[in-house]
């Protein structure tokens, strides 16, 4: 059986290397500057972020890097190391959503995007990209590439936004729209948060109430697993995964109907009323009573109990009770098989070989049909797990996975 390849996370240095390469390459000339932003895995709160809900996301140290020169016109210029024949150009002028097919979308869509939000002096643009996260993984790959577009066209179109938290959110913003409206990938703000405002050293405990203001709605939660003698192991089954095939979007939608049918702004107002209930569980099974079907009836089980979980894994996690810790993790991928319906073979295979070999906890991360799973593992387990994890990939005849080491990293910023 063949070894497991874990994916290295790039140095500074070698991914504002590889894009300035590439820029140089491609345009003949030098790039004004470059900026990185990175992946995220969702720790646990899952499918919570477009319930107004919890989540607690840390960002991965593999990086999305951009070299990228402005232009006077409105003329966008892109090219990606993932594939030598990405090169693609668009006019902004005129643009319309969902107006550029492919990749492209994405860093083209952040301009447009800030456009439509009233920054008319944003500009066409040159960039290259190099990156080392995993596309297609379930780890924010298209976060990484929105982010450190938005953040890079702050800076040389002096915006004035990325410099602190608040204004990041603005950014956050372009991001998402980006996504929504040019990709045509519906996304909640867990992915953009992240990798915005992600600290080394900490898990983001973001809080998705619309109602709240930017520093109202994070806070930093320690998170240094070394600390603690344990590592989380991140594996890429290597699953196809696909945010834009309606899956999503469906899950999404009955969320939605669910609030209407329980006459609630978002699904987060119906976990706090039962939350704050003397008699949670009573006061949960009543909830269910009142929905139509039993497909809602799980779906909304899911969010008001991994709302919940979120709450007890922080609190589990800072009093340094890892055995609670990998419980809360366990019951989040079984809401997430069971009620939600987002695993697939693959991440439930993956999470049941960690579980039967020493993991305190594992669960898929991210939006689930594919993508990644963690596992919080003692310090020094991470390879032989995932090799296990490999040999029955193997065996059962999947795809092989990969994997990569979590360490709590740091936001989008400007690196050359
Ligand atoms: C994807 C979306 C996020 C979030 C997660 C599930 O990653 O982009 O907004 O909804 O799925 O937690």
């Amino acid at each position: 059986m063949s070894t497991v390849q874990f994916i290295k996370a790039l140095t500074n240095d070698e991914g504002s290397d590889k894009a300035s390469e590439l820029f140089r390459h491609t345009f003949a000339e030098d790039e004004s500057g470059v900026w990185s932003a990175p992946g995220r895995v969702n720790l646990i709160g899952e499918h919570t972020d477009y319930n107004a809900g919890l989540c607690l996301p840390i960002a991965l140290p593999h990086r999305t890097f951009i070299a990228l020169k402005p232009r006077t016109d409105g003329i966008v210029r892109v090219v990606s190391d993932v594939d030598p024949t990405s090169f693609q150009e668009v006019d902004l002028n005129g643009l319309e959503a969902r107006g550029v097919d492919g990749w492209a979308a994405y860093p083209v869509g952040v301009a447009w995007a800030l456009r439509s939000m009233g920054f008319s002096q944003v500009q066409g643009f040159d960039a290259a990209f190099a990156s080392c996260v995993p596309l297609g993984s379930g780890l924010s790959s298209s976060a990484a590439m929105t982010c450190s577009t938005a953040l890079a066209l702050d800076d040389v179109f002096a915006l004035g936004y990325g410099a602190s938290d608040a204004g990041r959110v603005t950014l956050i913003e372009s991001a998402m729209k980006s996504e929504n409206d040019m990709a045509g990938a519906s996304t909640g703000g867990l992915d953009q948060n992240a990798s915005m405002r992600c600290t080394a050293g900490h898990a983001l405990l973001l809080d998705c109430r619309p109602e709240l203001t930017p520093l109202e709605n994070t806070s930093q939660q320690p998170f240094d697993l070394s600390a603690h003698g344990l590592e989380l192991l991140v594996v890429d089954t290597q699953a196809p995964h696909q945010l834009n095939d309606g899956q999503y979007a469906e899950r999404r939608a009955c969320c939605e109907e669910a609030a209407k049918v329980l006459k609630v702004a978002n699904l987060r107002v119906t976990a706090d009323g039962i939350a704050k209930s003397d008699d949670p569980f009573q006061s949960l099974k009543e909830t269910l009573d009142a929905l139509p079907d039993e497909v809602m009836k799980k779906r909304v089980r899911h969010v008001v109990t991994e709302i919940a979980r979120v709450r007890s894994f922080v609190r589990a996690f800072a009093n340094g009770q890892v055995e609670e810790a990998g419980r809360l993790f366990n019951a989040s991928h079984d809401s997430l098989k069971a009620d939600y319906e987002v695993t697939v073979p693959e991440l439930d295979v993956a999470v049941d070989v960690a579980r039967k070999n020493g993991a305190y906890g594992a669960r898929m991360t991210g939006g689930g049909f594919g993508g990644s799973i963690i596992a919080l593992v003692n310090s020094g387990e991470s390879e032989k797990l995932a090799q296990l994890i490999a040999d029955e990939f193997a065996r059962q005849g999947f795809h092989a996975p990969r994997a990569l080491a979590a360490v709590a990293s740091d936001s989008a910023r400007k690196v050359r």
